[in-house]
């Protein structure tokens, strides 16, 4: 595992769209992992700047996002479907038919579960897997206690990150986090080429810790990087201000 530290959000933000831009620049079948929530979102501004500055084609890039809640309706502002297209797909031009993300809506769930496994692993696998990290470790919605060997399947949301999570649907609709959802597993996120974590904050520093230096354990999901061989921590020095 690599870990950077830099100086603020912006300079983390840079590096990480530069790291993911390389990946899939070189990649023969480029797919690109998605993540939500807010970590991410400067890396997406960046990206669009390197698609820009032409530096960096998204045509033909398939996208695969983490997860996605259970239970919205379809086009809710705050469903991943939603926040993917809004964030990433638009601004970087990406071909929504190439972008997919596990349907939260569907009545055969585990189905849709199998079925999006088979989706990701059709496209070659994903290139670079985007990752944000919970306060208590999470990525994906792999939430603590989560099997190191998971797959794509049903999650209860930890009731720590339906208070986390609650700010986004204030400003949506003032109706409650959702309870479940769907996320690839942590089996699913490790078969990624490579993965580019960030954390902004001293919110996270704890989860950070335990991520890079603490033992590899499923209650903390996040040091699960630990058994990549690719992977990048992009942190700064507030998020990495226990290491
Ligand atoms: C969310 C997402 C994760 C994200 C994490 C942190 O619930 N499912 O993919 O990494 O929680 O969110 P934030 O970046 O807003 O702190």
């Amino acid at each position: 595992m690599e870990v950077v530290i830099l100086p603020d959000a912006e300079a983390v933000a840079a590096l990480a769209a530069r790291t993911v831009a390389a990946e899939l620049r070189r990649a023969e079948r480029p797919v690109l992992g998605l993540a939500t929530g807010s970590s991410p979102l400067g890396i997406y501004a960046a990206l669009r700047g390197i698609v820009e500055a032409g530096e960096l084609s998204m045509d033909g890039v398939r996208g695969f996002a983490l997860d996605e809640y259970v239970g919205l309706p379809v086009g809710h502002p705050e469903s991943y479907a939603e926040v993917v297209r809004r964030e990433a797909v638009v601004p970087l031009g990406m071909d929504p038919a190439l972008v997919r993300v596990p349907d939260g809506a569907a009545e055969d769930i585990e189905a849709a579960c199998a079925d999006y496994e088979r989706a990701i692993a059709e496209a070659g696998g994903v290139t670079v897997q985007i990752l944000g990290i919970g306060g208590n470790g999470h990525i994906g919605f792999n939430e603590p206690t989560s099997s190191l060997a998971s797959r794509t399947r049903i999650k209860t949301l930890a009731a720590a990150t339906r208070q986390a999570n609650a700010r986004f649907f204030a400003e949506a609709d003032g109706a409650s986090v959702p309870t479940h959802c769907l996320t690839q597993g942590l089996g699913t996120i490790l078969e990624a080429g490579a993965l580019v974590l960030v954390a902004q904050g001293e919110h996270k520093a704890e989860a950070i810790r335990q991520a890079v230096e603490g033992p590899l354990s499923s209650r903390w999901p996040a040091s699960a990087l630990q058994l990549h061989r690719r992977a990048t921590v992009i942190v700064d020095e507030e998020a990495a201000s226990r290491l």
